[in-house]
């Protein structure tokens, strides 16, 4: 059970409208700095095979320049465990890739990928870094998860936030489930996809989740209020959602 509540910002879609134009501006190594200046306590970057939005010297900007952990999200590919052993990030979040997807719509097939998976979770944990895996909230991926040893599985938020009604406290009751269960083999458990400020309360409410990725809606809400404004903001309500579900005695406060 995490008090405290991370919240890793993902700053690929700075990426997106920097090459938009080609040139060098927005810079996502400038958001990154400014992220973590405005409550971000990790920054995530997901290098694509085809480049389409971070680059390669992008992700060396941000090692060299980064006083907060970043988390470099990547296919299980040669081309990328290379890279990720040349610039050793704090954490590797290894994610399914498809060249004609939008964005990572599903989570890893941890089960049926287990024999390809597994050399590239060894490789990046003998260099020291958290590996960890995207995969949907059910309890057959967490276990092939737990059967590989990683250190650290983050769930696919992305049903819940598509979700609405009834439907949405289907795929909540889901990812609850697998953080419980996640906590009890000893796993630290992170979220996200999709998240929103209409959709965080009740995943940050969940008390065995220790770190929230999040990105396309920050950046998004950034042109309307300005990032920092947007970081903080989410930051409150993640805070807020955490502290009420802890309840007083957890929080400290007198009875
Ligand atoms: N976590 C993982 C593993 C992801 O692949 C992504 C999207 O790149 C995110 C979190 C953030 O999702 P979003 O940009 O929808 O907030």
């Amino acid at each position: 059970m995490s008090r405290h509540l991370r919240l890793g910002i993902n700053i690929d879609h700075v990426a997106t409208v920097r090459n938009a134009r080609g040139g060098s501006y927005p810079d996502p190594v400038r958001a990154a700095l400014l992220a973590s200046q405005s409550g971000a306590d990790g920054i995530t970057a997901h290098l694509r095979e085809d480049r389409r939005h971070i680059r390669d010297n992008d992700i060396a900007r941000l090692c060299a320049s980064l006083e907060i952990p970043l988390n470099l999200e990547m296919a299980a590919t040669d081309e990328m465990l290379k890279i990720a052993l040349r610039h050793r990030p704090h954490a590797v979040c290894i994610v399914p890739e498809r060249r004609e997807e939008q964005t990572t719509e599903g989570g890893l097939d941890a089960i049926g990928s287990h024999n390809h998976l597994a050399p590239f979770v060894r490789e990046l944990s003998r260099a020291g870094i958290r590996v960890s895996l995207f995969i949907e909230p059910e309890t057959h991926q967490l276990d092939a998860a737990i059967s590989l040893g990683v250190p650290v599985v983050e769930l696919h938020t992305g049903s819940y936030c598509d979700a609405s009604g009834s439907e949405r406290e289907v795929q909540l009751a889901k990812i609850v489930s697998a953080a419980a269960h996640a906590e009890k083999a000893g796993l630290e458990c992170h979220a996200g996809h999709g998240l929103a400020f209409d959709t965080v309360g009740p995943i940050a409410a969940i008390p065995n989740i220790a770190e929230l990725n999040i990105g396309h809606f920050l950046i998004g809400e950034a042109i309307f209020r300005g990032l920092e404004s947007a970081i903080r903001h989410m930051r409150s309500l993640m805070d807020g959602a955490r502290a009420s579900a802890l309840g007083p005695a957890v929080r400290g406060e007198r009875q």
